[in-house]
């Protein structure tokens, strides 16, 4: 028997990231998302959703990039104080002891701390009700040696990504 729930953005687990924008000389955030997915194969694009009340919608708007970076289970409070204070106020790269490395092609800064990024070049600003969708080519990717397979693959069991569902945080597990 099935129970009818009401319509929700019930889709899970989702990842959750953080995303780093702006620059490494001028005004540079970090904030959490967890709207963000893979959204085309050739050129590669990911699709992050932010609200344009956000200010890193302000700094990704104003540069046409980001870095989508991918923490480890245990950077959890980083995670917690990049999605609860905003950069307008804080410098989130100070409060969470996190640190911006340059990218390579991008302004916005890699976190160096997190083993996966994702240098994000946006082609496209899809406007919807509630939030922004930045659709943008990945156009450079780095990986922690640490977090690589013997063929050079990411492991997410060595990468510990965390996931979100019902506002609570999972980690993912191999099956086996
Ligand atoms: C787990 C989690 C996921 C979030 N996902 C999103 C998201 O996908 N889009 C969004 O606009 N805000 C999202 N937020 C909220 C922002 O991270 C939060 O409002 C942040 O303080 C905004 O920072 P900023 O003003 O420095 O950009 C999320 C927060 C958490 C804790």
């Amino acid at each position: 028997m099935k129970k009818q729930l009401t319509p929700q953005t019930l889709l899970y687990p989702v990842p959750v990231v953080l995303v780093s924008c702006g620059g490494l000389a001028g005004p540079k955030n970090i904030v959490t998302l967890a709207w963000a997915g893979v959204v085309n194969s050739t050129p590669p694009m990911v699709g992050i959703g932010v609200r344009p009340s956000r200010y890193s919608h302000e700094l990704i708007s104003q540069t046409g990039e980001f870095v989508v970076n991918i923490p480890r289970a245990d950077q959890l409070k980083a995670v917690e104080v990049c999605g609860s204070t905003s950069g307008r106020t804080s410098d989130k790269f100070a409060a969470t002891g996190l640190t911006a490395v340059p990218a390579q092609k991008v302004k916005a800064p890699l976190i160096a701390e997190c083993p996966v990024n994702l240098e994000c070049r946006v082609q496209q600003v899809v406007k919807l009700p509630s939030h922004d969708l930045f659709l943008a080519e990945i156009v450079a990717v780095h990986a922690d040696e640490t977090v690589l397979d013997a063929r050079g693959r990411i492991d997410p069991a060595k990468a510990r990504p965390l996931a979100y569902c019902n506002g609570q945080y999972w980690q993912c597990a191999p099956l086996k």
